[in-house]
């Protein structure tokens, strides 16, 4: 299957080439395709605070980039140029506060960064460490699409009727998807009638991305409003929710994309299964349950305007954009170090000893 998966990658948002960061902005799909070119720390951490590159993964792979643009400016102006990249560090780790995947690339970045200390190139040895956090990424993906499809081949006949939230596929890794992949998968194997893609308010992943990487692959894709999903579980034969995760802490609890909770939840009214998909660099053993996951709340102006046009009653506004399902509602979570079914504390605990599987 693996080489099945690899023939069907053709979405790619990440890409460093020459020394530069480019980036697929993801504000301009699917009605533009246009790039953004960040030469600078600063440049790539705006692209992931304005949400030009988004998604747990997609947004570590290119702190870690902005770290080895940091490092050559910081070099290039010489003096103490390893404690002047703090702030640069600082810049990065603030630019959004739920995925996890940020520290966790940041954290490999300067690990890398002590040992290179006295190494000839250290500027090389960066980047060497950047590129191998972005191919670790995309092997993950691979890895996870074809467990989940297993566990889509275990549990029910096929053809399956699937939904998904947000957007976890290319644009927001660095290879086939979390979620998105394990979807993606399903369908080359034949085992896929139809996805139902949420559209994710406010921001409208679900709409504006997932929808344009399904439809684009041929896959049969049928857009709802997130209030519909309960109805398509009761209506439509659905079998899986499938979804991706921006931090998953060690109960297993998982912050994902605001709208995930409420489907958990009419998912075990419904009988259909809930499976989260997500590398083990989303998991954060620091926490002990997901009440301690930070969530970002994003401006009023996602929710008051369309299109830069004004839209609703200038009220106060609550707008988180991520929540947290408890893990008691998760059937199963797939990594790439294996799956966790039922997860709980121990298992999760044990999960994180294993080595890849792949
Ligand atoms: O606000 P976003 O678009 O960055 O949120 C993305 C999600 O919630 C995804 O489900 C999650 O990051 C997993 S993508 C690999």
């Amino acid at each position: 299957m693996r080489d099945r998966l690899l023939a069907a990658e053709k979405v790619k948002a990440i890409d460093w080439r020459d020394g530069t960061l480019y980036l697929l902005d993801q504000r301009a799909l699917p009605l533009e395709e246009a790039w953004l070119a960040c030469d600078s720390v600063a440049a790539v951490a705006e692209a992931i605070r304005a949400m030009a590159v988004r998604g747990a993964s997609a947004i570590g792979i290119s702190a870690a980039y902005g770290v080895v643009l940091a490092a050559r400016a910081r070099f290039a102006a010489g003096g103490d140029w390893i404690a002047a990249l703090d702030a640069d560090f600082e810049l990065l780790e603030t630019t959004r506060p739920t995925a996890v995947n940020l520290s966790w690339a940041l954290r490999h970045m300067r690990e890398r960064l002590e040992r290179v200390r006295e190494h000839a190139d250290p500027l090389a040895a960066l980047e060497v460490e950047a590129l191998a956090i972005h191919e670790s990424d995309r092997e993950a993906n691979l890895t996870m699409a074809q467990l989940g499809v297993e566990l889509i081949r275990r549990y029910q006949g096929n053809p399956q009727a699937l939904l998904t939230h947000c957007n976890t596929g290319a644009l927001a890794s660095g290879g086939f998807g979390t979620a998105l992949g394990v979807i993606r998968g399903a369908w080359l194997e034949g085992m896929v009638e139809r996805v139902y893609v949420d559209e994710t308010r406010p921001w409208l992943q679900g709409s504006r991305l997932t929808a344009w990487e399904l439809a684009s692959e041929g896959v049969p894709v049928t857009l709802n409003a997130d209030a519909a999903a309960a109805h398509i579980m009761k209506t439509k034969g659905l079998t899986w929710v499938v979804v991706g995760a921006d931090r998953i802490a060690a109960n297993g609890d998982v912050a994902n994309k605001i709208g995930t909770y409420q489907l958990a939840v009419n998912a075990m009214h419904h009988g259909v299964r809930f499976m989260v998909v997500a590398s083990s660099s989303t998991i954060d053993m620091s926490l002990a349950t997901g009440e301690d996951i930070p969530l970002e709340e994003r401006d009023a102006r996602e929710l008051l305007e369309v299109g830069g046009k004004p839209v609703g009653a200038a009220v106060e506004v609550f707008n988180p954009v991520f929540d947290v399902t408890p893990a008691d509602l998760i059937d199963v979570i797939v990594t790439e170090k294996g799956i966790v079914e039922r997860p709980d504390a121990a298992k999760m605990a044990q999960l994180l000893c294993r080595k890849r599987l792949h």
